[in-house]
Order: C-alpha cells, then sequence, then structure tokens
C-alpha cells in the first residue's frame, strides 16, 4: 500500500461513524494495488470478510476471483482494488442502510481518489444504484460502460446473486470479457 493508503486505512479502523462499527469483528477496507486501474466495488462484508478482514473471501468472493481470472486480471495480480459500499458487516447480511452507506462513502471517496482508477465495476444493485444511477437495473443495464467524471463505470451481478441464479453466469462473464475490452482499448496493459 502507499502511504497515503495506509494512513487511510488507519484512520478508517478507529470509524465509529454508523452503528456498524461497533458489531464489526474486522474493518475490510479494501484490497488490491493503490495503483490498480480498475476498482471493483461490492455491498459490504459478509461473515467470512468480517472474520477475515478482508473483501470477497467467501464463496460469492472465490467466483469472483474465477472470473477475474478467467479475463486475466487475478487479485493480486496489481490491476486491480477491491472494495465495498460499507466497510463493516451489516447483521445477518442484510442490505447496508441508506444511512450506513452514506456514512462510509466518504471512505470509498478518499480511496478513489488516491487510486485514481481508470474504470469502476460496481458488483450488484446496491453499489451500482449508489455509485452509477439510484435507478440502476442489473438485468436491463449490465454491462454497460459509462462515463461520469473522468471515470468509466460498469454495474454488472453480484456474485452471490450469481450463486443464487446460475442462468445469469453466461452474462456476468459476458461483461467481464467486455471489461477485459475496455481495458484493452483503453491501453491498461497487464
Ligand atoms: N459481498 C460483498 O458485497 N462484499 C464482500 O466483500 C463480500 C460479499
Amino acid at each position: 500500500m502507499t502511504d497515503a493508503m495506509t494512513l487511510l486505512k488507519s484512520e478508517c479502523e478507529a470509524c465509529q461513524n454508523c452503528p456498524l462499527g461497533a458489531t464489526r469483528t474486522n474493518l475490510v477496507f479494501g484490497v488490491g494495488s493503490p495503483k490498480a486501474q480498475v476498482l471493483f466495488v461490492g455491498e459490504g462484508p459478509g461473515e467470512q470478510e468480517d472474520l477475515q478482514g478482508e473483501p470477497f473471501v467467501g464463496r460469492s468472493g472465490q467466483l469472483l476471483d474465477k472470473y477475474l481470472e478467467l479475463v486475466g486480471i487475478p487479485r493480486d495480480g496489481g490491476k486491480v482494488y477491491i472494495a465495498n459500499i460499507v466497510k463493516c458487516r451489516p447483521p445477518h447480511n442484510r442490505d447496508p442502510k441508506p444511512e450506513e452507506s452514506e456514512s462510509c462513502l466518504p471512505w470509498l471517496r478518499q480511496q478513489v481518489r488516491l487510486i485514481r482508477p481508470k474504470i469502476i465495476v460496481c458488483l450488484g444493485r446496491i453499489a451500482a444504484q449508489r455509485l452509477i444511477d439510484p435507478d440502476f437495473r442489473v438485468t436491463r443495464e449490465h454491462g454497460v460502460f459509462r462515463e461520469k467524471g473522468g471515470i468509466l463505470f460498469m454495474g454488472t451481478f453480484h456474485p452471490a446473486a450469481l450463486l443464487r441464479n446460475p442462468a445469469q453466469k453466461k452474462d456476468a462473464l459476458a461483461d467481464f470479457q467486455a471489461l477485459r475490452e475496455k481495458m484493452e482499448e483503453l491501453r491498461i496493459e497487464n
């Protein structure tokens, strides 16, 4: 991690800006290269993430890793950074409440400022509605790139949704392949 990112993480570790801070086991700040060109944003930590302090390490994380590897951008390959809308686990894996997302978002914004990704991929409805469009519908708008503030945003299926509904895996893979093509177009070499 760059020094600025290390500092940000240690500030974030003290965060009690919403009630989720009181019930977390570990803060799940984010993982990957602070120089990543592609930032993936999920919803919030689940049980395994809360226990291990790292995003997407449970069953849905294994599926995410599979897609990342299939398109040649493995989690530890220096090209990606993975974070969430909220950095502490919502109890019983419920959706984060709007006010929890709101109070956590400044941390993500600061991560974006430090990383300066060219592409942000929103994993699932919660991230896409926060970062792309409050009316975003994953089934209708997945895989579409749109530019906002000099960054290309794309929303795709949340891996947990794919575990529940494997019929959507084909579409999700096509989105990751579209990401790969976009990286080539932007000369984000690997
Ligand atoms: N689901 C998410 O949205 N994020 C994680 O880190 C794990 C599961």
